[in-house]
């Protein structure tokens, strides 16, 4: 390849030129992807349709000035923003003319997207136990001030909504944190049969209030490098909803297993798997549980005191360590959750 053609190779995103005849006198492989194969020689009006482009284009042919301008582009249902830039160059007879390239914004935009949701979420949630408290306080003060039943009734409340707010900012914190350190990858050894029988300890009453019972074998050697706190956090989350959302009577079986080789992991690893017997999760809502805030019920979630940040939590850890979570559900027959974690090599 030589000439102006080159120099489009060596763009980063789609260019091409456009020469004094109005025709497209060179491209680069990602203009022909985006535009189409067989654009190079036709006019640029039969060649691009975005009317603000075409303008840009025209106008800057004529004064030789810079312009760029924004395009959304919807091809085979993915949706694309793209900042236009076209700009006049003169390189020698053989690369003058109108210069277009197309950076593509889309990942930009949809990171911007998520960080307003992210905040509108964060408000939502924090405003809704806000109301209740505020509402609380104006009753103490004016017509429950001197009803000593209404007076501990409330507080009571009110201590529910407040601790409500601290667990939410609480897991706002501890996700920022997990998130912030996914590139360090945790180098101790963790005995994971160890963090899973403390977590079991620690739950054992919630458990018995929900009349649920848990199975642990235990076991020796399922040893992963990680980190002993994170990981605990991991199944604390798991069998906290195994508990809370499997139904009374239900059980919770925690197994571990040694890989010799994971398939996608491609190395050896230990499987951790939490199973309950309650009524499951509709897979249409698998793929999206581990989002911020994402709850199948929300009125439930809520009424359990859950933030819908716990999963979240967990696949930051589980990306941290270089793992991976495979959610499984049968609806009416219960899920399991599977974290599946390198093994430690020493
Ligand atoms: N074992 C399960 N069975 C049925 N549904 C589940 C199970 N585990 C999770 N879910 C669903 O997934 C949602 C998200 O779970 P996640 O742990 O992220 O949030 P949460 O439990 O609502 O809140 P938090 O974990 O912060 O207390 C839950 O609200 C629930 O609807
Ligand atoms: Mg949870």
């Amino acid at each position: 390849m030589q000439g102006f053609a080159s120099v489009l190779a060596g763009m980063p995103f789609a260019a091409l030129l456009i020469g004094p005849d109005a025709r497209i006198h060179a491209t680069n492989a990602a203009a022909r992807e985006l535009l189409g194969e067989g654009i190079e020689g036709r006019h640029f009006l039969t060649a691009l349709r975005q009317p603000d482009v075409l303008d840009a284009i025209e106008e800057t042919g004529r004064d030789r000035q810079p312009r760029r301008t924004t395009i959304q582009t919807s091809e085979a249902g993915r949706d694309s923003t793209f900042q236009v830039h076209v700009a006049h160059v003169d390189a020698g007879p053989a690369a003058r003319g109108v210069l277009v390239s197309f950076e593509d914004l889309t990942e930009r935009e949809q990171a911007a997207q998520m960080r307003r949701d992210f905040v509108a979420n964060v408000s939502h949630e924090l405003r809704t136990p806000l109301t209740a408290l505020m509402g609380f306080i104006e009753t103490l003060q004016g017509p429950a001030r001197h009803d000593q039943a209404a007076i501990d009734r409330f507080l009571a409340i009110m201590a529910r909504e407040a601790a409500r707010m601290e667990r939410l900012v609480h897991d706002l914190l501890s996700l920022s944190r997990v998130e912030s350190e996914e590139r360090v990858r945790p180098r101790t050894p963790v005995d994971l049969a160890a963090t899973i029988g403390t977590v079991i300890t620690m739950l054992r009453p919630l458990a018995q209030e929900r009349g649920c019972t848990m199975d642990f074998a235990g076991g020796e050697g399922f040893v992963v490098p990680g980190n002993a706190d994170q990981l605990q956090q991991v199944f604390t989350n798991l069998v906290e909803n195994a508990i809370k959302y499997g139904g009374a009577g239900n059980r919770v079986e925690i197994t571990l297993a040694h890989h010799a080789r994971d398939a996608t992991l491609r190395m050896p690893a230990i499987q951790a798997s939490v199973r309950d017997h309650g009524p499951g999760i509709d897979p249409l809502h698998i793929p999206r549980l581990t989002e911020r805030f994402y709850r199948v019920d929300t009125h439930r979630s809520r009424e359990m005191g859950g933030t819908g940040l716990g999963l979240a939590i967990v696949k930051h850890i589980v990306n941290r360590h270089r793992g991976r979570l495979r959610i499984t559900s049968e609806p009416g027959a219960g899920c399991t959750f599977a974290v599946i974690l390198p093994r430690w090599t020493g």
